[in-house]
């Protein structure tokens, strides 16, 4: 029997039997049982306005019906064959990725996880470029693995293990820290033009790929400049490397004004990975990219779970989903209204240091307004206090000073003030513990 524990006893159980790397968000987490669209519930009942979508993944809404009973059907009709067997949902929805990806990206290799993904779209590259270096960028998170822990340039996430060699990090476009202290009016995309000076200085200046996010998100949700990727690409091209999108929290309409993060910069990509709001909270993830690459990989590769029928299914259903109920233009509408509030509370909080990102892919770092000094504790205290008003909100950056407020895309203006209130009663407890003190 799941669910009938209390909080306290389950927090004990997970204390015992899981290991202790799995952190919670919370010093007093709640106990979930049931999600309906953009809400959660604790085991009393009590009901949370969830604005961080189960780390950026519950696209369409907790428990979606059509979602459901997509799932519902295939569960009992075909469960499991392997890849290895012809079944028509992972084809199927191979071809539907294929019609809302730009360009000529149009094979896929489906996945259980973003990790999985990205580490199959950098070994594509590397066969298709018979190079191996591999480039990425500072602040990122790109999974769990031995391969995806070393891609991932934040140490919070990095074990104290041996990492995988042939990386090479370069610097992001971080306009409110940039790494070269300049202003966006007159910065020259100096943070792009790092990219050639890494190439020529860190790697053989025959790198196979560069692999980045969009907007990072674990990173906090740091967004670069108009232009940025633009530079990049052009000097990948210079080089003769190759580019993956990291799509895995900026696909499938969260940015609010394109299907794609990338498509923020005007750039086509020549690989794409992406999970999390595929599957709605369903384990699945891909990487598409041309035929021209992917035909440079023919060796034989099963996957056991990976395109199975279940989790296909479920995923044709969340991109139709998204398309039908017009969620890529609800994330630019209540994104914009969100950081409207989010700039009202600023007058009034200057620990609000930057507000950043786009549609409902947002970032608010919490800083000294004097010294910048980053203030993870206060960021902490308000994310705490926010479920304690039954907001969930998130939490991230290299310094875990950047609130992230990623929901479901179904979120209305009405969730927003909900989450702007709250915000506001975690901001008012920083600062009572500031006056005091
Ligand atoms: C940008 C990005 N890439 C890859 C991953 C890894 O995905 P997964 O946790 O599904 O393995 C994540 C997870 O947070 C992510 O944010």
């Amino acid at each position: 029997m799941s669910n009938n524990l209390g909080r306290e006893e389950l927090k004990k159980k997970r204390d015992k039997y899981m290991v202790p790397g799995l952190k919670h968000l919370y010093a007093e987490p709640p106990h979930f049982v049931k999600g309906k669209a953009q809400f959660l519930y604790d085991e009393k009942g009590n009901e949370y306005l969830d604005m961080f979508a189960g780390i950026v993944t519950v696209s369409v809404g907790h428990c979606h019906p059509k979602v459901l009973e997509a799932t519902m059907k295939q569960v009992q009709t075909l469960q499991h064959t392997s890849t290895i067997f012809m079944t028509q949902p992972m084809v199927d929805l191979a071809e539907k990725l294929a019609e809302i990806t730009p360009g000529s990206l149009s094979k896929s290799y489906i996945t259980n996880s973003g990790t999985e993904a990205n580490e199959a779209a950098i070994s594509m590259a590397r066969l298709a470029t018979g190079r191996h270096e591999v480039i990425v960028l500072k602040h990122s998170y790109h999974g769990q693995s031995h391969l995806a822990t070393s891609m991932t340039s934040n140490h919070n996430y990095r074990q104290g293990t041996m990492p995988a060699s042939g990386i090479a990090f370069a610097e992001n476009g971080y306009c409110y820290r940039c790494p070269f202290k300049k202003t966006p009016d007159s910065c020259n995309l100096e943070c792009a033009k790092d990219l050639e000076r890494v190439i020529q200085t860190q790697t053989s200046g025959a790198p196979a790929v560069m692999i980045a996010e969009p907007i990072q998100g674990v990173g906090g949700a740091i967004c670069p400049p108009d232009g940025y990727f633009q530079e990049v690409k052009k000097i990948l091209d210079k080089y003769g490397a190759l580019f993956i999108s990291d799509e895995v929290q900026t696909g499938f309409g969260r940015t609010g004004n394109h299907m794609w993060g990338i498509q923020n910069w005007g750039v086509q990509p020549d690989m794409m990975t992406m999970a999390k709001g595929l599957g709605n909270g369903f384990p699945i993830g891909a990487c598409i990219t041309t035929p021209e690459i992917a035909d440079k990989s023919q060796k034989a590769v099963i996957n056991t779970f990976g395109g199975n029928p279940v989790s296909s299914a479920t995923a044709i259903a969340v991109i139709e989903t998204i398309i039908e109920e017009k969620l890529q233009a609800n994330s630019k509408l209540v994104g914009d209204y969100l950081i409207d509030g989010l700039k009202d509370l600023q007058k009034s909080f200057p620990i609000i240091g930057d507000i950043r990102g786009k549609g409902l892919m947002l970032g608010i770092e919490i800083a000294d307004p004097e010294t910048k000094a980053q203030m993870p504790a206060e960021c902490a205290k308000i994310v705490e206090t926010a479920k304690d008003e039954k907001v969930v909100i998130g939490k991230g950056g290299l310094w875990g000073n950047t609130i992230r407020l990623k929901p479901p895309m179904s979120v209305t203006k009405a969730d927003a003030d909900r989450c702007l209130g709250a915000m506001r009663k975690g901001l008012e407890a920083v600062s009572k513990v500031a006056a005091r003190s």
